[in-house]
């Protein structure tokens, strides 16, 4: 199948797009920063739910417009969707803790919301959809990486959520014929992620003399994306994916959290005393490890920011950015 380039996309509906990775493709769109997007409108579609924030996004910008909605709400969506050129779906339940606490909202969202999205799109007749999904649905790798063929095998109530998702995206295209792209990407950081995972919650946590909580025995694997690595990931399979393949967007660096935690010491000139060690997330998936092949042969992908560089401005961004993270952990009592 050939690749279809989609260039002249002029109007973009991003749901989720007032969480930590669909704000900062939607910024990016807005600052022109993706060749096959300058000009474009985009509305975001978003239920501000205790992750959505709308201190994400530039709210005056006259390319944005900003929709408090569900994506699970038909008849919204029946209203907004024509005249759309492309969806990008981030919205989600995202937080795999939250997931073990309770799976339902999990459920609802990612599996059914991105059903009823899906269905909507393709009435209103929505060009490409591109479903932002993880790497976390195809479970646990001993050694090895991950290439999209691998067989999914989700293990927590998230990832479960998200593989269901995916498949129904797929399905999408080979029951509809819709132009369904779908992205796996590995463990995002920067700016605006909420407080509630790893990086943010370590950093703001030794900003403020507090310890931090490393599960179990912190050897469990993980590869570290920059999210603006993610996001032109993303632009590029809208761009020039192949309907109906799947693309993993990965950052090739991967860390046992005990070494990640000890760049993040090392960041806020904190010593190991700062570490508390707690018992280990229920199901912890050992290591994730993508094959980012595909993507770099066909689509030009190249993570472009180091993990030093990453994490050292992350760094910087949440010392400088109280105002916006001092809310959210007190609001959530972390
Ligand atoms: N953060 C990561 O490391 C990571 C890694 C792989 C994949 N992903 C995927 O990327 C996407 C975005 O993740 P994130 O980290 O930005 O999450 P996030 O929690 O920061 O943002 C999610 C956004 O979705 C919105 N939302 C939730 N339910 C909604 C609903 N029913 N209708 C409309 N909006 C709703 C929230 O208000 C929020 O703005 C998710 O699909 C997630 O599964 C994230």
């Amino acid at each position: 199948m050939e690749a279809v380039v989609h260039s002249t996309v002029v109007q973009i509906l991003v749901t989720g797009g007032a969480g930590f990775i669909g704000s900062a493709y939607v910024r990016a769109v807005l600052k022109d920063e993706f060749a096959g997007a300058v000009g474009a409108s985009v509305t975001v579609l978003d239920l501000l739910s205790y992750s959505g924030n709308l201190a994400n996004l530039p709210v005056t910008d006259s390319r944005l417009n900003f929709v408090r909605g569900d994506i699970g709400d038909a008849a919204l969506l029946r209203d907004l969707l024509p005249g759309h050129d492309a969806i990008v779906h981030f919205a989600a339940e995202s937080h795999v803790d939250r997931s073990i606490s309770g799976a339902i909202p999990f459920v609802t969202t990612n599996v059914l919301g991105t059903q009823v999205l899906l269905d909507a799109a393709r009435e209103a007749g929505v060009g490409r959809f591109v479903h932002v999904s993880t790497d976390e649905v195809y479970g646990s790798i001993d050694e090895g990486s991950w290439t999209e063929t691998w067989p999914l095998a989700p293990n927590s109530p998230y990832a479960a959520s998200k593989a269901a998702s995916d498949l129904l995206a797929l399905a999408a295209h080979r029951t509809h014929g819709m132009d369904v792209v779908v992205t796996r990407c590995s463990n995002n950081y920067g700016p605006h992620q909420f407080p509630e995972k790893v990086i943010p919650l370590f950093v703001t946590n030794l900003l403020d003399g507090k310890q931090v909580p490393l599960y179990g025995d912190g050897g469990n694997i993980r590869d570290w994306l920059h999210v603006s690595d993610h996001c032109r990931g993303i632009q590029l399979a809208l761009e020039k994916g192949r309907a109906g393949e799947v693309y993993n967007i990965g950052g090739g660096t991967e860390l046992t959290n005990r070494e990640l935690t000890g760049r993040l010491l090392e960041a806020c000139g904190a010593g190991w005393d700062m570490v508390r060690p707690v018992e280990d997330r229920k199901g912890h998936d050992r290591r994730y490890s993508l094959d980012i092949t595909k993507i770099k042969n066909e689509l030009g992908y190249e993570p472009q920011v180091t993990l030093e560089q990453g994490l050292a401005d992350t760094v910087t961004w949440y010392r400088e950015n109280r105002a916006w993270w001092e809310p959210l952990k007190a609001r959530t009592g972390r």
